[in-house]
């Protein structure tokens, strides 16, 4: 397992899974249990804050939270059921964007129904950072990313950086 990075092009593979809508997990048994624990350890790993199926090539609807302040967490088929009519900004990165950052309107308190690992159903309100989080990772399984929330210009530019960003990291990896 390891994390796609968006390659912004027409014909890439890794692209296609993340521009996709993720399907529903069908039973909570042992195998989705190991999945959501390798994407915890991935996510920790990558020093991020949240990760999603379709950014490790699975296309369910899965994914695992880990917000300062708060212990990890595993969400799966979640539905954000109420969204505040009050947006807040806040800076957003993302593990399949690496290099690249933005500032970011939505709601800011959120209120979600999914089941854990466990197979047991929650609602959570959630207000601040695990709200962000929560509503970034949820974007990633209907096929949204982060810069699709901001203006073309600038969604341009983070791009443009993404593209060199790629390219340091491939050369680096030769030399
Ligand atoms: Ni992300």
């Amino acid at each position: 397992m390891e994390v796609l990075t968006l390659e912004n092009k027409l014909d890439s593979e890794k692209d296609r899974l993340l521009r996709q809508k993720a399907v529903p997990v069908k039973n909570i048994d042992n195998e989705i249990r190991k999945i959501a624990e390798n994407m915890l350890k991935i996510m920790h790993e990558g020093k991020g804050v949240g990760l999603a199926g379709p950014q490790v090539g699975l296309l369910k609807r899965i994914f695992v939270t880990h917000a300062e302040g708060d212990g990890p967490r595993v969400f799966i088929n979640p539905s954000i059921i109420w969204t505040s009519q009050e947006q807040v900004n806040y800076e957003e990165g993302c593990l399949s964007l690496p290099g690249v950052y933005a500032e970011v309107k939505r709601p800011g308190k959120i209120k979600i129904q999914a089941w854990n690992e466990k197979g047991r159903a929650f609602t959570l309100d959630l207000t601040g950072l695990l709200a962000r989080v929560v509503q970034h990772e949820y974007d990633h399984l209907e096929g949204v990313l982060f810069i699709d929330r901001i203006n073309e210009a600038k969604r341009e530019k983070l791009l443009t950086k993404l593209n060199k960003h790629t390219k340091l990291v491939k050369r680096k990896k030769v030399g």
